[in-house]
């Protein structure tokens, strides 16, 4: 039996300006009312966080940043540090996305620091890992996540981290509209799980939420859902329209 209570996680990207954002906030919050055993996250962009902190208070929503910079201030030009982000109440915070491993440099080593941050301020990471095409053809799933999680969380394998999301996000599923099929995921959940398990002992991974992302719709969510280690899902495209999202929202 799945022990762990699903989240469903929007990542609304580089769309929507803030009054967009605030309108679909709105939307969403009315359509997910209901819900009372699914954790609802979005991550709109930085400039929309504090209006749609705003919409969301309250209500089963919970607010999520995309990114952020370790540092507490400075002169740094363009980032946005932990402290900014928990002052906006967000409770979520999206790490190492793939995107941002591609487009702009992030490596093990700065998702680390950047998972450090997060822990520190009372943040909860949303730990993002996931191979390449090429990487999985040549059958290097497995040891591309395992240097991912390690590496990001290196120095972190301790009694006091105490909150930690996982997302599987096969490069390869990311806005393709080919999703992995549910063995495939469950595959690599499970693989991922006896990680944890090995780095922060059975308790940490029995309780830790493993969520899927690439490609999930309203018509591909319940069965992956129904897969024993997968514990809820991080939506991109189909996250940005709130009856869509809502529709995997209500998976069950
Ligand atoms: P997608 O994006 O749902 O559009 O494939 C997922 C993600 O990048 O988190």
């Amino acid at each position: 039996m799945n022990i762990r209570r699903p989240l469903i996680a929007g990542n609304w990207k580089m769309f929507k300006t803030c009054s967009e954002a605030v309108e679909t906030a709105k939307h969403l919050v009315t359509r997910v009312d209901d819900v009372t055993d699914v954790d609802v996250m979005i991550a709109p962009a930085f400039i929309a966080l504090a209006q749609v902190a705003d919409i969301v208070k309250g209500s089963k929503v919970s607010l999520g940043a995309q990114n952020l910079f370790w540092e507490k201030e400075g002169a740094f030009t363009g980032e946005i540090s932990p402290h900014m982000i928990v002052s906006t109440g967000c409770k979520y915070v999206i790490i190492g996305h793939s995107e941002r491993r591609q487009f702009f440099e992030e490596t093990d080593e700065s998702v680390n620091k950047k998972i450090n941050a997060a822990v520190k301020n009372g943040i909860e990471p949303i730990l993002c890992v996931g191979e390449s095409e090429k990487e999985r053809e040549s059958n290097e799933t497995f040891s591309v996540l395992d240097k991912q999680i390690t590496k990001g969380l290196q120095g972190l394998f301790t009694d006091n981290l105490k909150h930690l999301t996982i997302a599987y996000e096969p490069v390869w599923a990311i806005g393709t509209g080919k999703t992995a099929t549910d063995e495939q995921a469950q595959e690599v959940h499970l693989f991922l799980r006896s990680l944890i398990e090995k780095k922060l002992g059975n308790k940490f991974a029995e309780s830790i939420k493993i969520l899927y992302g690439g490609s999930v719709k309203p018509d591909n969510i319940t069965s992956l859902m129904s897969m024993p280690d997968i514990d809820g899902a991080l939506v991109g495209g189909a996250s940005l329209d709130a009856e869509t999202f809502s529709k995997i929202v209500h998976f069950l």
